[in-house]
């Protein structure tokens, strides 16, 4: 399936939320804790509610699962090589699992997203924006989220949480303190430019506060989501 606009329209009917941010900002804890809330709620159920895709990237996909393992485990990889795996991993991604998703009225949760290209390629290793842009598009057709959470961190917390050892830590863990800074610094320009898209939550508030923030960014998003699927 070729990604195109059309394609994009067509996937429109659903909610796309992407949850963003540094590594050890915390996203994996605050999207099991949405996901559970939306449960309850009654998401993704035998209930009238739509239902809930929960994924991710890299590796929402079985080919993005071996595109994972090269990113993250493998040797070291010319930012230009990461950048177009990344890339490939996001349009198997969009095509195979989000896109359907959303034309059947799903509400999406995915742990990253294009933005990550740009905070992490672009901010961190210094790609250029507008090429990163372009390639990413053709796997995305310029599908954009619904709602971007920003998991906000201050540099400083993320090294002490890591506590100063680097055995278990993975490639791009691994990079040094000043890109994750400058990831960090791209994610907020990101927010700022993005104001009717992102919500920014401070993640170094307590687990519940964090929660608190992330579930009202998110009824906001659903009180527009399209009818329940079985509705009249
Ligand atoms: P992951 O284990 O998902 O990290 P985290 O728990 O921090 O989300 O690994 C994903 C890594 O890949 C993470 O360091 C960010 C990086 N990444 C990019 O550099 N560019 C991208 O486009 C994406 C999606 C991820």
């Amino acid at each position: 399936m070729t990604v195109d606009s059309g394609a994009v329209q067509a996937g429109r009917r659903g909610r796309f939320i992407v949850f963003e941010g540094g590594d050890g900002a915390g996203k994996s804890t605050h999207v099991k804790m949405l996901v559970a809330a939306l449960r309850k709620a009654g998401y993704g159920g035998a209930s009238e509610r739509p239902g809930l895709v929960v994924t991710r990237e890299p590796g929402g996909t079985e080919l993005g699962v071996r595109i994972r393992e090269l990113l993250l485990h493998g040797d070291e990889i010319e930012p230009a090589a990461e950048a177009l795996l990344y890339a490939a991993d996001r349009a198997q991604h969009v095509a195979e699992v989000i896109l359907p998703a959303l034309g059947r009225g799903d509400v999406v949760i995915s742990d990253r997203y294009l933005d990550s290209s740009i905070a992490y390629q672009v901010g961190g290793r210094g790609l250029a924006e507008a090429v990163i842009r372009q390639v990413n598009a053709v796997g995305t057709g310029g599908l954009e989220p619904d709602l971007t959470i920003l998991m906000d961190i201050a540099p400083g917390i993320i090294e002490s949480r890591r506590g100063g050892s680097d055995g278990a830590l993975d490639r791009l863990e691994r990079a040094g303190a000043a890109f994750h800074r400058k990831v960090i610094q791209r994610y907020r320009e990101l927010a700022a430019a993005h104001p009717e898209r992102y919500a920014v939550v401070n993640s170094s508030a307590t687990k519940g506060k964090v929660h608190g923030q992330v579930l009202a960014a998110v009824s906001r998003v659903l009180e527009t989501a399209s009818p329940p699927r079985d509705a009249p």
